[in-house]
């Protein structure tokens, strides 16, 4: 019988654990003998105390050993993957997708769902009518093989007890801790078979790492924890001190994605899309290197092939890929500027915040969420702004709800008299 309690409290204290004693825990909870109060309680105590590297390690080793890994063998080819820490308004994986495919490189990737105030990818491609994103593992590697490309959601045998511990920890404050984060998302990473992984370490106020050297060790860690599983990663840290791109809520991040896609997309979001493309394409067999890998992406979209493959992508899963097919919100109303000025800062989590309460995600686990609500950020940081012009368009569902997030988005603007420093979307790039 796992001594549950004394677990918890020598954690608490500071004490190392063994990685036996880690993997009979993990495996413990899956099992339904720890209850989640216990595992909560662990959660805490690891918030506080940390992880050790030989325990992450450990950790993650449980969490892949909890179920199923996918074998992406039969492809004969490296595949690629890559995943995002989570943000507001990262839309990038429904662009990156495609273009990698376009340029001849299976991409298989595994998604989630909102987490906190930040969106998830799966409840982006649910807004698509038809989209099917549950598929068996046989379905997954048919598509790769056939189209090039997947992205689905985690089936219930793929790391179940990162599935039970996301949600725990997303309601008991224990989700901004380095180890659960990395073990969490490089768990389901080396599950889901690719051999090359590109992760997107978010940064800044909308991120879960608030500061520079916090996304540094978070990314070293997951770096570590790929490469003792024989997995290449290259983490590149991006800004997210400010929404990517300007759409936040599901329909509009798809237009925005597809707007990406024929090249009209913002520049922050195409910057970083582009930049993730290229290093991806260098960790394929395709033998080039960044550089060549940013053209070849460059040249995807221009051509107007990563569109087309979208396409192709997006009916493979029993989706509509029209953006006429797409859910529209019945008000829309405009946040406006109280004074002339630049915008000095934008509070990103606030902004996911307020999408969320317009019921573009979740405050408890099985909500359901309204596809077409959200926001268009139409001013972003260093953007002038005259005196009761427009810094952001709400979408919603009604007038009540419109006019609380009109409120609710005034507030998360800082204007001021100065044109704040111009910051890149890449912030450093970590391998
Ligand atoms: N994304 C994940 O998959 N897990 C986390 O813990 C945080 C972000």
């Amino acid at each position: 019988m796992i001594r549950a309690a004394e677990l918890i409290q020598r954690k608490r204290d500071g004490e190392e654990l063994s990685p036996d004693e880690l993997r009979e825990f993990v495996l413990a909870y899956v099992r339904d003998e720890v209850p989640d109060y216990q595992m909560s309680a662990f959660c805490m105590a690891v918030f506080f105390r940390g992880l050790s590297v030989a325990e992450t390690h450990a950790l993650t080793e449980a969490m892949v050993a909890s179920g199923e890994s996918i074998d992406l063998s039969p492809l004969g080819r490296r595949v690629v993957d890559k995943h995002s820490t989570g943000g507001v308004g990262d839309k990038a994986s429904i662009v990156i997708g495609p273009i990698v495919a376009a340029c001849g490189v299976p991409f298989a990737k595994m998604s989630g769902r909102g987490l906190g105030h930040t969106g998830g990818t799966l409840d982006k491609l649910e807004s698509i009518p038809g989209m099917r994103i549950e598929l068996s593992h046989d379905e997954f590697i048919r598509q790769v093989q056939e189209v090039g490309m997947a992205i689905v959601g985690q089936t219930a045998d793929l790391v179940p007890a990162d599935k039970r511990l996301y949600a725990l920890r997303d309601v008991t404050a224990t989700v901004d801790n380095v180890s659960l984060i990395a073990s969490s998302i490089m768990s389901k990473k080396i599950a889901a078979g690719a051999d090359a992984i590109v992760l997107d370490v978010k940064v800044g106020d909308g991120a879960f790492m608030k500061t520079l050297d916090a996304a540094r060790e978070l990314a070293q860690a997951m770096i570590d924890l790929g490469r003792e599983a024989g997995r290449d990663v290259v983490c590149e840290l991006t800004d997210m001190d400010q929404p990517l791109g300007r759409a936040v809520g599901n329909a509009l991040e798809i237009r925005e994605a597809v707007e990406t896609l024929n090249g009209t997309g913002p520049p922050d979001v195409r910057e970083l899309v582009l930049s993730a493309v290229g290093h991806l394409l260098a960790l394929s067999d395709l033998d080039v290197g960044v550089e060549e890998g940013y053209r070849r992406a460059e040249a995807a979209v221009a051509s107007g092939a990563a569109l087309e493959r979208y396409e192709r992508w997006i009916e493979a899963q029993g989706g509509d890929p029209s953006m006429a097919a797409l859910p529209t919100a019945p008000v829309v109303r405009d946040a406006s500027a109280a004074e002339a000025g630049f915008v000095q800062r934008i509070a990103t989590t606030d902004v996911g915040l307020a999408s969320l309460r317009l019921g573009a995600g979740r405050t408890t686990k099985d909500e359901d969420i309204d596809h077409a609500v959200g926001l268009i950020c139409r001013a972003k940081r260093g953007d002038r702004v005259a005196q009761g012009g427009t810094l952001a368009e709400v979408h919603a569902r009604d007038e009540a709800s419109a006019e609380r997030a009109v409120a609710e988005v005034e507030a998360c603007y800082t204007i001021g008299a100065e044109s704040p420093e111009p910051r890149p979307i890449v912030l450093d790039v970590l391998r």
